[in-house]
């Protein structure tokens, strides 16, 4: 039986907020060197699981089990002591202190009552080195952009020397080259016994990275299988729970009606000689990588302010046209 060799174990769990069941009686079994992808729609109720898991929420049935043993009102400390390392999906440090004081966090080396920096720094630059974080370690988090704010995330959870780690959402926010060092990262663990659950909407990831998979659906587990002969999409199937041609409507061809918006040159904060319109109708989608400021420019458009600026970026804006230079007509 797979579940005698779990490392980490939900069995019948259920789950609520204010009287709505988000988990009915949801099974999951953590393997060592196994990398088990967690899929479901938005509100599926994944994170919810994780927070039964690591012991952050508590099941209103059902039992967690650690090494085949069910666990008594499980605790974020217990599962700490029990070798759980969660990464969550919404960031956890702290803004004010630097990328070694958040990693060492929970256990500071102290020398006559004081945190002894020097070995600190020692513990974490392995970590660092992983995640492949060159910035100097007494850096403050503030300074870092969101994309490495998620891989000091990482390293705290590696820090740990987790037996189980669970991801949330780790890409979100990161660039094709950190998403590529998380991924060789987790085959690394996944090698050394590590048991790995990954929790992505990028299903291509979830391809290349993971061999099982439950899904979660209506508060249900509708799957829990080995994903060897799956494609793109049969996940897609697996999670959805029907086929992909009938996920988006027909698209009907209609001519765009009357111009709406017609933006031209238009430049302000970071945004720079931005030109794009839109008729009646149309739908405009507007891309970029986190940073590219495709957040900031509608909302500049529309005179809200965007994000606070933080003083120290300003010195280095990139140079361009002046603000100010644009036309701007709807
Ligand atoms: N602390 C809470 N209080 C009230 N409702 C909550 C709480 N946490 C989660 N929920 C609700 O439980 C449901 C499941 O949420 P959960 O965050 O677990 O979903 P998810 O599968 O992780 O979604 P996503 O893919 O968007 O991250 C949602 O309807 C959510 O609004
Ligand atoms: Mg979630």
């Amino acid at each position: 039986m797979t579940e005698e060799r779990a490392l980490l174990e939900a069995r019948q769990v259920f789950r609520g907020f204010f009287g709505n069941p988000v988990l009915k009686g949801v099974d999951i079994a953590l393997l060592p060197s196994r990398v088990h992808a967690l899929l479901g729609e938005n509100g599926a109720g994944k994170s919810t699981l994780i927070n039964l898991l690591s012991g952050a929420l508590q099941p209103d049935g059902g039992s967690i089990l650690v090494d085949g043993k069910p666990v008594e009102r499980f605790s974020p400390a217990a599962a700490r002591s029990a070798g759980i390392a969660v990464v969550q999906q919404e960031l956890s440090l702290t803004a004010s202190l630097s990328i070694a004081e958040n990693i060492g966090l929970a256990a500071f080396p102290r020398r006559f009552g004081l945190i002894d920096y020097r070995a600190l720094y020692r513990g974490v630059s392995d970590v660092c080195d992983m995640v492949g974080l060159t910035e100097p370690l007494d850096m403050p988090v503030a300074d870092l952009a969101l994309g490495r704010r998620q891989m000091v995330e990482i390293a705290k959870a590696l820090f740990r020397k987790p037996r189980v780690l669970i991801l949330d959402e780790p890409t979100s926010s990161l660039s094709a080259h950190e998403a590529g060092i998380l991924a060789r990262l987790i085959e690394t663990l996944k090698d050394r016994g590590t048991a790995l659950l990954y929790i992505s909407h990028r299903l291509n990831e979830v391809q290349a990275l993971c061999s099982h998979v439950t899904v979660l659906k209506d508060g249900l587990v509708t799957a829990d299988q080995s994903l060897s002969g799956i494609d793109g999409e049969g996940l897609v199937r697996l999670m959805v729970g029907r086929e992909t041609g009938d996920l988006f409507p027909p698209r009907s061809v209609t001519a765009p009606g009357a111009m709406r918006i017609s933006i031209e040159g238009f430049s302000a904060g970071m945004v720079r000689d931005v030109s794009f319109s839109a008729r009646a109708g149309e739908i405009v989608g507007i891309g970029g990588f986190h940073g590219a400021a495709s957040t900031k420019q509608p909302a500049a458009r529309f005179h809200r302010r965007p994000f606070p600026a933080r003083g120290r970026r300003l010195h280095h804006r990139p140079a361009g046209p002046p603000p100010g230079r644009h036309a701007i007509h709807s």
